[in-house]
């Protein structure tokens, strides 16, 4: 695989070619499978086809042949697999074609795969959901609903989201829909729906239903929603005030967010990207990387029920520790900065003179301003400059950084930015102002302490 400065070492890039959603993620038999958008042909999107790669680590990636190619149904839009309870593989998927008046027309369709995910072949019956009438009808989600003993499908309707059940995963019937009064709508349809239980401390079941929402979003352009409330295999009810809105992610680099099917903790992928400039990221043999795996669980807090994510441990110590001069060996690394008693705290990563992060003390807790320039004239939407609020009781917050791509994560789990940057030296010094705020390396060797190193 070809070696450039912004192919990122821990986190999933394609080969060649280009990359958008994560698709299909299934956990079969020890192997992870991640399907992703994918046009081969070019690192613009493209027609688009299904690209394949499996792990056993989450860490080290295999690249598979392709598994879905454009046919006379259309391209292959995102979608999902499950596992019956006979061992086999279904994918759904959205049969895209873009008619001469250059509207879209979008169906479901079912494709069978052998158990270990190296055929494909699509249902005779295809599609076995026909288009309602909507210009946006893509991206079904298909999950086992135990209590009503059906397959369920979520699935964009506009700006809403469709629900539908199956007994037998080729008819399906609409049950409900979600959504076009509650949490964030920019101008294009809600996109990449997810809806799976999460079980509180107190042993509670509470159902996120993930949201993308491809302009408008937090930090602009595309980004990531959750719900958190309750589903009774026929509808979902928000547990919040319909205009409450939350974020499985601040940046502005996470998007499409899927869980994986039959995995032993419930985990999400997302692609680390934005529409507003994904086609115009300075990456040469590819183009699109998916953020890392999280593992997900939710906390009680003041506001309610809330999403809590973090990174598989050892995913996490997989990264390099930063020395204590703050000059990282490569590219890739992790470390944990000290929430200190200082008014203000500022963080420059790879060599550069400006703070990308600055943290304020207010009341409340903290202001978090990220701030991206665009050094490498990528367009007019890459730079950024704005701020989000983190709760006064956060310890720490962790940094992963992966030529180039960073996530942050507050201790609590509760919030996350990811965002791109494509710096001159992604292995550039890190520096932390005032110098006296303490970074930890967060990942202990067996059987020694954390080491604190204090830059000075
Ligand atoms: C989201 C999305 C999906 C669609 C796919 C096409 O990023 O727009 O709604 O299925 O990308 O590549």
């Amino acid at each position: 695989m070809s070696s450039e400065p912004f192919r990122p070492r821990l986190h999933f890039s394609p080969a060649t070619g280009w990359l958008n959603d994560p698709n299909g993620l299934i956990f079969v038999d020890g192997v992870w499978h991640v399907f992703y958008q994918h046009h081969p042909h070019s690192t613009l999107w493209g027609p688009m086809h299904w690209g394949h790669a499996s792990s056993r680590d989450l860490v080290n990636w295999t690249h598979l042949p392709i598994a879905l190619k454009p046919d006379t149904l259309g391209t292959c839009f995102s979608g999902s697999a499950v596992a019956t309870p006979e061992g086999e593989i279904k994918l759904f998927y959205t049969a895209h074609q873009t008619a001469l008046d250059g509207s879209d027309f979008q169906v479901q369709c079912l494709v069978h795969a052998d158990h270990e995910l190296t055929s494909f072949a699509g249902d005779e019956r295809n599609p076995v959901v026909d288009n309602p009438g909507l210009s946006a009808f893509r991206d079904p989600k298909v999950f086992w609903h135990e209590p009503t003993r059906r397959w369920i499908m979520v699935v964009t309707h506009g700006q809403s989201i469709g629900i539908r059940s199956s007994s037998d995963l080729v008819n399906w019937a609409l049950e409900s829909e979600f959504g076009d009064r509650d949490g964030r709508h920019g101008n294009g349809p809600w996109e990449c729906p997810d809806l799976f239980p999460l079980q509180a401390a107190d042993g509670t079941t509470h159902w996120i239903l993930l949201v993308g929402i491809g302009s408008d979003s937090y930090g602009g352009g595309s980004g990531t929603q959750y719900f958190i409330g309750d589903f009774d295999g026929h509808r979902f009810a928000n547990g919040n005030s319909s205009d409450t809105v939350l974020w499985a992610d601040y940046g502005r680099d996470y998007y499409a967010a899927q869980s994986f099917h039959g995995a032993p903790r419930p985990t999400t992928m997302a692609w680390a990207s934005n529409w507003q400039y994904a086609r115009e990221t300075p990456t040469r043999s590819f183009r699109g990387v998916l953020s890392l795996p999280r593992e997900l669980g939710i906390a009680d807090t003041p506001s309610g029920m809330r999403l809590v994510q973090g990174v598989p441990p050892h995913l996490a110590s997989t990264f390099d520790t930063l020395p204590p001069a703050g000059v990282p060996k490569t590219g890739t690394y992790h470390f944990r900065l000290e929430i200190s008693e200082e008014p203000q705290v500022a963080v420059c990563l790879f060599g550069e003179a400006e703070p990308q992060f600055t943290l304020h003390r207010v009341v409340t807790g903290w202001h978090l301003r990220t701030v991206r320039r665009d050094k490498s004239r990528i367009g007019a939407s890459f730079a950024h400059d704005y701020v989000l609020g983190i709760s006064g009781s956060i310890t720490h917050i962790d940094f992963y950084v992966d030529n180039g791509l960073v996530e942050l994560r507050s201790s609590d789990g509760l919030v996350w930015l990811t965002s791109l940057y494509f710096p001159e030296d992604v292995a550039g010094a890190v520096r932390v102002e005032p110098t006296r705020t303490t970074i930890v390396n967060a990942q202990p060797r067996s059987g020694s302490s954390q080491v604190r190193m204090l830059q000075n």
